[in-house]
């Protein structure tokens, strides 16, 4: 049997096409496609270059150049470990080693099962309670290496 996969398609043609023409277009649609997709389909780069009339290069200059656009689903968590040199001098290089280690994917990637993404961040606004992380949108400073341990154990986070 086939499936069907012209609605999710229709969507996402209303999603860019609803904002040709806009101030800012491309940018919009491409958060709508972020909300509604979980990522932007590579797929999708020649029909948003073809609706704002820019390159296909430009769309991906513009995808890889904001943190918030993925090109791939993220984890049902996401955990983002602050780089900046503030919380570097308070020990987030270990605590990024930890995430690794414990998780066993490096930055930027999704654990095979989906459930957490740990990424990089460059200064969360907690400089003075580093080293700052944030976990599905809440903030936290002074964060140790047990952070991971809740999200390391399958099954429990
Ligand atoms: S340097 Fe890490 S929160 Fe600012």
């Amino acid at each position: 049997m086939a499936e069907n996969t012209s609605q999710p398609r229709r969507m996402n043609d209303d999603l860019i096409t609803a904002h040709v023409g806009e101030t800012g277009g491309l940018m919009r649609a491409l958060n709508a496609l972020q909300q509604h997709d979980g990522y932007i389909d590579a797929a999708l780069v020649p029909k948003l270059a073809k609706a704002f009339n820019i390159t296909k290069a430009e769309v991906k200059g513009v995808i890889s150049f904001y943190d918030d656009f993925t090109k791939a689903p993220k984890g049902k968590h996401v955990i983002r470990i602050c780089q900046a040199e503030a919380c570097q001098a308070v020990g987030s290089r270990g605590l990024t080693a930890a995430a690794i280690e414990k998780l066993g994917i490096g930055l930027g990637e999704t654990t095979p099962d989906g459930r957490v993404t740990v990424e990089a961040v460059y200064c969360l606004g907690l400089c003075a309670s580093g080293p700052a992380a944030m976990v599905d949108g809440q903030l936290k400073g002074r964060v140790s290496a047990h952070l991971f341990d809740a999200y390391a154990e399958e099954g429990e986070a």
